[in-house]
Order: C-alpha cells, then structure tokens, then sequence
C-alpha cells in the first residue's frame, strides 16, 4: 500500500490523472483524467473540458465504461497532462467496390468533429491513404480568427485547408511491407490548426480483385505500419489513433487572460502560449511536477529519489526546485555529474599551481624583456658617457649616483625646491632623502 503511494507521489503527473480534489480521474480504461478535465461540469474548469462517462453496451451483452470527447461520439483513450496531449480514436474513410456482386460499401467522407480549443497535432500525426490508383484528402475549415486568439469569432474568417496524397500500384507486387512512399501506400503532413475534418478515399478507375477498398485515415505518427495485407481489407481494423493537442482560455493568450483569473492556479507555476491554434497552457517551473492547473499542484521534485544527479562520491541534499550535491571532506567542486563532481583538494592546489608556474615564467620573461630595453635606452641616451665621466672623478663617485625617474622622484620629494643644494656642472644638485 505504501509503495503504491510514493510511486503515485513521484511519477505524480503520470501515474496519477490528478483530477479536482473530490472528483474521479477514471472512466473506465481511461484511469488518468486529469483536472482541468473532469466527468461533471463541477470537475472540469469549463464546458469544453466534460467527458462524458457513457455505460457502453456491446453486442454480446457485455457493458463497460467508455471516455467520450465533450459533446460528441469519439471515445477518448489517453489524456497527457505534461504534453497537453489527447489521443482518441479517429475514423477511416473508406471506398469498396466488390466486382462478383456490383456492391459498393462507401463511407468515402467521415467527419471528425472535435472543436476549435481541440486541434488535431500537426506534429504528432499524418494523413494516410491506401490503395491503388487511389486518392486520400484530407478537408478542415480553419478559422482565421481562433488561430490569432481572438475571441471575437467571426464567420467571415473561416477558410478552408484542403490536401490529398495519391498511392498508384497495379499489382501487390509492386508494393513493399513498412514502406508508404507512394506505392499502395501514400502520407502526407497535417498543417497547423486543423480542427473538424473531414476525410474523403476514392479510386481513379475500378478497383482490382486484390485490392477491393481504398482508405484514407488520419494516424499517430509511428502508430501505423503499412502491410500489403491491408490492401484487402485493412486487417479489419475500426479506427486508429489520432492525437489532438489542447490549451485553455476562451481564445486568450497568456498576455490577455486577467492574471487574477489565469487557469494556472499553483504556485511555482507559469503560463504559455498554444503553439497550435489558440489558448494557453500551464506548466510547473523547473524543479517541480504536478498539475498546474490545482492550487498546490505543483510539487518540489525530489531529484535525489529519481535521478543520479550527483557523483557517487557526494551527498544528496534536495532544496525546494532544486538540488544540492555536497562533496565529502577533503574534496571540493559542484558534485555534480553533468558539473564538476568532487575533485581531490590537493589535485585541485596542482591545478592551481601550474597556471600559476606559467604566470610566473610570463613575469620573469617580461622582466627581462624590461631591463633589456631599459639598458637599451640607456645607452642610446648617452648614460654610459654619463657613467665614463662619473668614474673619472675619482674620489667623488660615492658621493655622485644615477639614479632612474623614479628614485629621483622619491629622493628628491618630488624635485621639491627646498631640496636642492645648487647647479652644477651636471645640471640641478639635489640633497638625497634617505
Ligand atoms: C479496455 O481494456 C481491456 C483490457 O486491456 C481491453 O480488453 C478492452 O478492449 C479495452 N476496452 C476499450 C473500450 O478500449
Ligand atoms: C452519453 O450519455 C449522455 C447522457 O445520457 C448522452 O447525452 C450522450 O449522447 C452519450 N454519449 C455517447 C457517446 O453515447
Ligand atoms: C498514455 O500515454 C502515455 C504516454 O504516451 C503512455 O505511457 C501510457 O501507456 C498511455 N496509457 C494508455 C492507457 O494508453
Ligand atoms: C467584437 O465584435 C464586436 C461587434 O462586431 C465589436 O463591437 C467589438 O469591439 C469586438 N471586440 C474586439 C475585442 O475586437
Ligand atoms: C469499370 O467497370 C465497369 C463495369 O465493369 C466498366 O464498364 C468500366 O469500363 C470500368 N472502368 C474502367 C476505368 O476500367
Ligand atoms: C507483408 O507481410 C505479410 C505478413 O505480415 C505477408 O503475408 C505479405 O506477403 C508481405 N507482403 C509483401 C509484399 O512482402
Ligand atoms: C502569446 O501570444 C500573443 C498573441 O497571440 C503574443 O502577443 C504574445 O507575445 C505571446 N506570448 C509569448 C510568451 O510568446
Ligand atoms: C480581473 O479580475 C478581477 C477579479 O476577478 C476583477 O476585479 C478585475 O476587474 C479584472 N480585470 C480585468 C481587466 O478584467
Ligand atoms: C499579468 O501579469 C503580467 C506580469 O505580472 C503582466 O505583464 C501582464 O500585463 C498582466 N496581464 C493582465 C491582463 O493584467
């Protein structure tokens, strides 16, 4: 039982679908319904967000809960918190023309109602058709408005995205299992802000023997494989998975939406920007998990639990939104893995000690350098002369020194006035300060 709770605690935003407090996260086989979603009006943060919890009753007698999208019939089967993600399952277009009877079985255009706060991600999915000779499109109206988080929807500024891919084959062996590049199988992108599509699969000619029905579908990226068995009849299968991305606010941006009435309710949360179509969307700062949209649903991490992020050697130490891994005596550094780890104090004092044996050369070499020039000016300014001179009166050379700008300087009390003893025959003679 105690075990059960800390993985609900650590995995929090996975495991656990953090409803509303109160209220059940779980519909069935969908046990992660997380708030802002919720099975009543009084759990969800608006209408948009209700799931209905339908009693589905199957044809063998069966029943069993089932997950529907607000306000219509597509079930619901996976809702992601941290991605802002719904997977639900999408409809298949299909064309069949079975030439022994002459019987058509065309559901060739299906419509996807989801709605305008609910558009379908053009990152995680594709269109896919299947066939030969066949075409697959794909047709969504765009509003204009929703897309710019305006609130002021207007009729006027809805268009319409339209796209298709064609699959040409005339025998299975022209087609090859896993690949969709064209042959029997053809996929193409989905463009941004598509909301209610519709889906159309039709054949350029009469369908062959091998190949009764073309399809058309929308698909999770990664979710479909393509097998030249599903040229006959798609292996049977009824939907596939189709994910949708979502945000909330009434077409506000984070900038619009009145910060006392923003949907980010915890603290050590913040607010941004839909990047597919309009709203906003709440996220725990960095160092914290949980549900951003519950007062207090973000909660500190507890780093030192989940990941390896100090070196063995260290301690772990978890601070509220971060970590702190402390070295043992005698070390020093950050301890951590991706820093500086723990590093010896001693190989840190030889670390140290040859840049500064460099520093030391480089003073030494600058000094010499110094010197050479300061001889070098000497003697271009006449001081060997000087010295000639000065040697040839014997007897009077302890009494006379050369002495650099600097020592002057100070013997002489910055050529103080009162220092001086008279002129002589080498210029000005100063008393010497000792
Ligand atoms: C629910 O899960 C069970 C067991 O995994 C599965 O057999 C069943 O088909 C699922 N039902 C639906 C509606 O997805
Ligand atoms: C679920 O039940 C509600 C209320 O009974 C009903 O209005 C709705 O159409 C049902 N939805 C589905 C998908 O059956
Ligand atoms: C829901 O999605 C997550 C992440 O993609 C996955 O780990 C989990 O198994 C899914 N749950 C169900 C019931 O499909
Ligand atoms: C919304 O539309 C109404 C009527 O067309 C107009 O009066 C109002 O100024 C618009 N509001 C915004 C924010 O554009
Ligand atoms: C399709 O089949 C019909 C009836 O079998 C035939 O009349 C027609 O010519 C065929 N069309 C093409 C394009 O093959
Ligand atoms: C594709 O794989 C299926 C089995 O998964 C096999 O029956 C079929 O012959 C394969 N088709 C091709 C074109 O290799
Ligand atoms: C959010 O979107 C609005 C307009 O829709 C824009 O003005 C604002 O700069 C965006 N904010 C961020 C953080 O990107
Ligand atoms: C923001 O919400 C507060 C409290 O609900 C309200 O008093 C204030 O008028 C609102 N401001 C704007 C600009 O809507
Ligand atoms: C909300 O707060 C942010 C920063 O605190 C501010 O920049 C923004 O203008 C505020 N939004 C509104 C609608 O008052």
């Amino acid at each position: 039982m105690v075990m059960v709770m800390m993985v609900c605690l650590t995995a929090a935003n996975l495991a656990c679908g953090q409803p509303k407090p109160g209220c059940s996260g779980s519909c069935g086989n969908l046990t992660n319904i997380p708030y802002p979603f919720g099975t009543s009006l009084e759990c969800s943060f608006d209408e948009t967000f209700v799931i209905s919890c339908n009693d589905t009753t199957y044809q063998n007698g069966g029943h069993h809960k089932q997950a529907y999208f607000p306000n219509s019939f597509i079930p619901i089967t996976n809702i992601s918190l941290r991605d802002h993600e719904l997977r639900v399952s999408g409809p298949i277009a299909r064309d069949c023309y079975y030439a022994d009877d002459e019987e058509y079985d065309r559901h060739a255009n299906v419509v996807m109602q989801t709605n305008s706060k609910f558009p379908v991600s053009s990152k995680r999915n594709v269109l896919v058709a299947i066939g030969c000779e066949a075409i697959g499109a794909i047709e969504s109206p765009i509003n204009y408005d929703a897309l710019l988080n305006n609130a002021n929807l207007s009729s006027s500024s809805v268009g319409r995205m339209r796209a298709g891919c064609l699959s040409l084959c005339s025998q299975v062996e022209e087609v090859k299992n896993g690949t969709c590049s064209g042959a029997g199988c053809c996929q193409i992108s989905i463009a941004d802000g598509v909301i209610d599509y519709s889906l159309m699969a039709e054949n350029l000619f009469n369908h062959s023997d091998f190949n009764p029905c073309d399809y058309s579908f929308v698909v999770e990226v990664g979710a479909y494989s393509f097998s030249s068995l599903d040229l006959v009849d798609l292996q049977k299968r009824e939907s596939f998975p189709v994910v949708l991305d979502w945000a909330v606010g009434n077409y506000q941006s984070c900038e619009q939406v009145n910060n006392s009435s923003t949907a980010c309710q915890s603290t050590h949360s913040e607010c941004y920007n839909s990047t597919n179509g309009p709203g906003y969307r709440c996220k725990c700062l960095e160092g914290f998990q949980g549900n951003p949209y519950l007062v207090d649903g973000c909660q500190d991490i507890n780093e030192c639990e989940i990941r390896n992020l100090c070196v063995s050697q260290a301690t772990c130490h978890n601070n509220v939104g971060g970590v702190e891994c402390r070295c043992p005596k005698g070390h020093i550094g950050d301890g951590l893995t991706s820093g500086k780890g723990c590093i010896l104090k001693d190989d840190k004092y030889l670390r140290f000690a040859i840049p500064m044996g460099g520093l030391w050369i480089y003073w030494g070499l600058k000094r010499r350098r110094f010197m050479k020039l300061k001889e070098k000016f000497f003697r271009q300014n006449g001081g060997l002369l000087l010295q000639q001179q000065l040697s040839d009166h014997k007897g009077s050379i302890e009494m006379i020194k050369i002495f650099t700008a600097e020592e002057l300087k100070r013997a002489t009390k910055n050529y103080d006035e009162s220092m001086v003893l008279g002129q002589g025959s080498f210029g000005t003679v100063y008393k010497e300060l000792c």
